[in-house]
């Protein structure tokens, strides 16, 4: 199969990225740097999520997240939406899409949701139904779709029958997340060859963390099955709280210096995105998590 000439890159770096920083990261900043990533080209910017504030303290300023930015007419700013209480929260807040979000595995979702998978998917639809009704899209994602921290191995069959649901549940697209970066590049082809017999690749998104540092080999090779949607994150900022050890997304700067090699339309200024990712790991105090982003900005590209 010919790899996909136009890639849609989901940012999650302001969400997934910041979320698991113990410091406070100021609002200001927050805001500055959504707005430098839409001025970057990313059509897709995760901002923030409406979840209890005592369960990720750093999310706890999502309303004044969204209404601070400076929207940019070429880009989508989403949230996730555990429950209705944060999809209204989310709304009134000006989010223009929405994500839920669970899990293949049960340990994980009670971990991370405090229900089982069956619970979390029946708190989903009432979220389906009030977003369908104001119009606004639903993202679906699973968690471990291949590997748990608390479970070990996920079965493909497990991670596709979630998904699945989530899929004719209303979800316009389902993100495949591999949570703590075990998956390898047979694990995920595996995986995604299950899911893609219930759901079409065009609606399937890859979202992998880089734990062991698989997940450019593993966009490489979800590419090679057709898959077109992958999430990332800035300067590959992150971790999960419920997912102990687990490092950050894929760098944005990394995922964009790949596909452009390999003559995959993104929309994205690389040299922009570059500089973003050197901003905001000085700005939070971190070392940049972007190999691409670093060779860039020292010149040694
Ligand atoms: P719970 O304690 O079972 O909820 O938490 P509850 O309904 O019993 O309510 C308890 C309290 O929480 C109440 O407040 C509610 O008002 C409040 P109290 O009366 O005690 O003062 N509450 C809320 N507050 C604000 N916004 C809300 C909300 N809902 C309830 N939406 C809950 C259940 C889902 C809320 C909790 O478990 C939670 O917030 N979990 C968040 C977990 C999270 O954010 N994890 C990280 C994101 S997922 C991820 O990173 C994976 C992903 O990247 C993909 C991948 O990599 O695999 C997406
Ligand atoms: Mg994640």
């Amino acid at each position: 199969m010919p790899l996909p000439a136009k890639v849609k890159i989901v940012e999650v770096g302001p969400r997934d990225g910041l979320q698991n920083e113990k410091q406070v990261v100021p609002t200001e900043i927050k805001i500055e740097l959504i707005n430098r990533l839409a001025d970057a080209g990313l059509s897709v910017i995760e901002a923030t999520s409406f979840v209890s504030p005592k369960w990720v303290p750093q999310m706890g300023d999502n309303a004044a997240v969204l209404q601070g930015i400076r929207r940019n007419p070429a880009s989508t700013y989403t949230a996730l939406t555990p429950n209705l209480q944060g999809f209204d929260g989310a709304v009134q807040a000006g989010a223009s899409q929405v994500a839920i979000f669970g899990a293949a595995s049960e340990s994980f979702s009670q971990k991370n949701i405090n229900c089982s998978i069956a619970e979390s998917l029946k708190r989903f639809e009432p979220i389906v139904s009030a977003a369908s009704a104001l119009e606004i899209p639903v993202r679906g994602y699973v968690s471990c779709v291949v590997g748990c921290p608390y479970e070990g191995a996920i079965d493909p069959q497990k991670t596709a029958e979630v998904a699945k649901i989530l899929f004719d549940m209303g979800c316009y697209e389902v993100s495949l997340g591999d949570t703590i970066g075990v998956g390898n590049p047979a694990s995920i082809q595996r995986m995604i060859d299950t899911c893609a017999k219930l759901i079409p690749i065009e609606k399937l998104a890859g979202h992998y963390h880089d734990t062991y540092g698989m997940a450019i080999a593993n966009i490489y090779a979800s590419l090679e099955m057709g898959m077109a949607v992958f999430d990332s994150s800035i300067a590959g900022l992150g971790g999960c709280p419920y997912a102990k050890g687990a490092s950050g997304n894929v760098a944005t700067e990394d995922v964009v210096y790949l596909l452009q090699g390999l003559g995959i339309e993104t929309g994205i200024d690389l040299a922009k995105l570059a500089a973003i990712g050197d901003w905001i790991s000085n700005a939070i105090n971190r070392p940049n998590g972007a190999k691409a982003g670093r060779a860039l900005c020292s010149g040694t590209e």
